[in-house]
């Protein structure tokens, strides 16, 4: 029997490719860049499961070009780049990658809090510079972590293990999310906020965790930072447009806040003009949370799996409508 036809949107892990070669018939986009949009609507024409990332757009348009397509497993946790409702109304099940890169993602984030927070980025480029002439009482002070209150946006997963580690770090915990979790909250010590703005006021340093819906698209903005601590840091490693990034810029440069760590942008690559560029306060890494050589091959291998069983008509080992595979 002739294998399933497949599309695999990035050069990714050898062992990923292997399994995928013997279960499938693959085509390649064997490159560090996504492939164009003609392109990958055009490959994939007569495929039956598409190997995507969060780069490429899955929408209406492509499942039309895409007849025969039966799953379309995205190696990501995060599906803001898929409309799924349309996914589900066409019968096609989407794959996801949760859990294997959690602890990874809330690293990250906690280093981006306290890079951001003692402005290390600042130090390195003080030190390149040559401005490091002496020992100075006051050169590039920062912001206490151990003892400061953290506030937690989404206590999903991520936010949980960054709850664990603030624990272990000294800090107080506030938290917001539209679901209370009292079970966490006495395993870490931590308050619940049933308002936003009431996290933000009481925060020394603000990590979110939520995904991208059209409820919290700029949940921070203009009106919600103002509401921020003149000391604070923010930190970002969910989705970029949670965070109105115009009105961030205006924050960070008239001292509405102290400084902010994100590893995401809302437009993705940031643009290299963006004013945010310009600012010494706010460090930002290229979309790297999940980043280390053991989560990235786990999410590879999970995103597989995913494709492999959308193959065979299997229910997906993680997918958010498992209602296509009931
Ligand atoms: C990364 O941002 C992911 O969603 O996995």
């Amino acid at each position: 029997m002739a294998k399933p036809k497949i599309y695999v949107t990035r050069q990714i892990f050898d062992e990923a490719v292997d399994r995928l070669r013997e279960a499938t018939d693959m085509k390649y986009w064997d490159s560090e860049m996504p492939p164009p949009r003609d392109e990958l609507l055009r490959e994939v024409q007569d495929i039956d499961g598409l190997f995507c990332l969060l780069t490429e757009k899955i929408d209406a348009e492509l499942f039309d070009a895409a007849p025969n397509l039966k799953v379309v497993s995205n190696m990501a946790v995060g599906f803001d780049n898929i409309d799924v409702a349309e996914a589900t109304k066409r019968g096609i099940p989407v794959g996801n990658t949760p859990g294997v890169l959690t602890e990874t993602t809330a690293d990250f984030a906690f280093a981006l809090l306290m890079a951001a927070g003692r402005r290390v980025s600042e130090g390195d480029r003080y030190t390149r510079a040559g401005n490091w002439k002496t020992w100075g009482p006051m050169v590039l002070l920062g912001q206490d972590i151990h003892g400061s209150t953290l506030g937690i946006i989404g206590s999903g997963r991520i936010g949980v293990e960054m709850a664990k580690r603030a624990k272990g770090f000294g800090m107080n915990i506030v938290y917001y999310d539209v679901i209370r979790n009292e079970e966490r909250e006495r395993e870490y010590g931590a308050t619940y906020c049933s308002d936003v703005k009431e996290l933000l006021a009481q925060s020394d340093f603000v990590s979110i965790h939520v995904n991208l819906t059209p409820e919290t698209r700029h949940l921070i903005n203009a009106d919600t930072l103002s509401g921020m601590k003149s000391t604070a840091v923010l930190v970002n490693t969910s989705r970029g447009p949670v965070v109105d990034q115009t009105a961030l810029y205006h924050a960070l440069k008239d001292g509405t806040i102290a400084a902010a760590g994100l590893d995401v942008t809302e437009v993705e690559p940031i643009s290299m003009d963006d004013p945010l560029l310009t600012l010494e306060n706010v460090i930002i890494a290229p979309h790297i949370a999940s980043g280390s050589v053991v989560t990235r091959t786990k999410m590879s291998l999970m995103a597989v799996d995913n494709l492999l069983a959308g193959l065979n008509g299997e229910p997906l080992p993680n997918t958010p409508n498992p209602e296509v595979r009931g």
